[in-house]
């Protein structure tokens, strides 16, 4: 069992049965709550139901899509906690991918002024990224993550047992934030990753815990987004426009894929603000394209993109807040760039 330690919480990363066991033996709460991802429950049924057993957990499984992410299925949440008896002294365990921890951990952090909560990411993409740092919230008006809160969880606990059973789509949209994690922070990351024919012949115990330390150590530094977590942000600008966009349609994006296309684009523009070369604009786009297949995005759907990004969370004032690389592992915040740049940005990616 590895720990990795922040000044608030600690991360185990290794067998969630063992992580579980030493955390509720430690740590007294009046009782148990878990709030479980229905597909990763039928997918790993016997392990979790002998964990509930163990420790007297009530569950409730939900199923999850974007737009369940919701207000509306907070109020289940808060509901079912109420007719159980949870009171501010328990504790829910959020068993799930991003969208379980997101809101989960928002549901926990509002209910009677905050619960304590676990984090149990059981997706690549919340086990490297959504279930560290405490950003909890849920999408509100068509808009991602537009209300929510900042709030530690106790514990993360990261199993990459969990990972076996993940479809390959899900495993290569996870694999997103690992990619923007080398880029930004982490060159010699990003070399290991350059080596990867294959995400399912991956190692994971071996290569998340580097990825996890990119975003504690980053998180750790500045926790409330006033600068060096901003750097996180690269690839989300347009990314979570797109991500909005293709929400309405009959093929939705998943969450890493859109930020795939993101970074793309948002390292196009960091090439045409001067920050990256060009061989470093055409290995990113080499790289990321090598993983994740082309989606179209027509004319009215681009407009779109740069009407959206005028209402993301991270811009001030009226101008639209990029975070720009500066080379292969490093990053530059508080960018901004003129629509026609924004524009010509998801024509380089459609045209790459
Ligand atoms: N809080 C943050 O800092 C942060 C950072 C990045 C992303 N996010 C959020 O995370 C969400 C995306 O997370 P996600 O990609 O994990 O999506 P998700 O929670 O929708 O899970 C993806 C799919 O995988 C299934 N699943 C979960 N665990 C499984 C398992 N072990 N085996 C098989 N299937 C399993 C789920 O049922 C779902 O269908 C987005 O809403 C995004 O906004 C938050």
């Amino acid at each position: 069992m590895k720990k990795i330690k922040t000044p608030d919480y600690q991360i185990f990363l290794g067998d969630a049965a063992e992580a579980l066991d030493k955390w509720l033996k430690k740590n007294q709460y009046a009782s148990h709550f878990a709030l479980i991802d229905e597909q990763a429950y039928r997918l790993h049924k016997k392990r979790i139901d002998d964990w509930c057993k163990k420790h007297k957990i009530k569950a409730l499984q939900i199923s999850v899509n974007e737009k369940l992410k919701s207000i509306r299925t907070c109020e289940k949440i808060w509901t079912w906690l109420m007719a159980e008896g949870a009171d501010r002294h328990s504790l829910l365990l959020n068993i799930g991918g991003g969208i379980i921890g997101d809101m989960g951990g928002f549901a926990a952090a509002t209910y009677k002024r905050g619960m304590a909560f676990i984090q149990m990411p059981t997706t690549l993409l919340a086990q490297v990224d959504a279930s560290i740092g405490g950003k909890l919230a849920v999408n509100f008006k068509s808009i991602k993550n537009n209300v929510g809160v900042f709030r530690n969880p106790e514990t993360i606990i990261i199993d990459t047992a969990f990972l076996k059973t993940l479809s390959d789509r899900e495993l290569t949209s996870g694999f997103a934030e690992v990619i923007k994690h080398a880029l930004i922070v982490d060159k010699k990351l990003w070399k290991k990753l350059n080596k990867i024919e294959n995400l399912r012949a991956v190692n994971w115990d071996k290569l998340l815990p580097q990825a996890v330390a990119v975003k504690n150590e980053i998180v750790k530094i500045d926790p409330y987004e006033k600068k060096e977590r901003k750097s996180l942000n690269f690839g989300h600008t347009i990314g979570h426009a797109l991500e909005s966009i293709f929400m309405k349609t009959k093929n939705p994006l998943l969450h890493g894929e859109a930020i795939a296309v993101g970074m793309i684009c948002e390292a196009f523009l960091s090439h045409e603000s001067g920050f990256i070369s060009k061989n470093e604009l055409t290995a990113i786009t080499a790289f990321i394209s090598r993983f994740y297949t082309k989606r179209k995005i027509t004319t009215s759907q681009i407009k779109k993109v740069s009407q959206l990004v005028k209402h993301d969370k991270k811009n001030k004032g009226k101008k639209v807040n990029y975070t720009f690389l500066r080379g292969i592992g490093d990053f530059k915040i508080n960018q901004s760039a003129t629509t026609p740049s924004l524009e010509g940005s998801i024509y380089y990616y459609l045209n790459c």
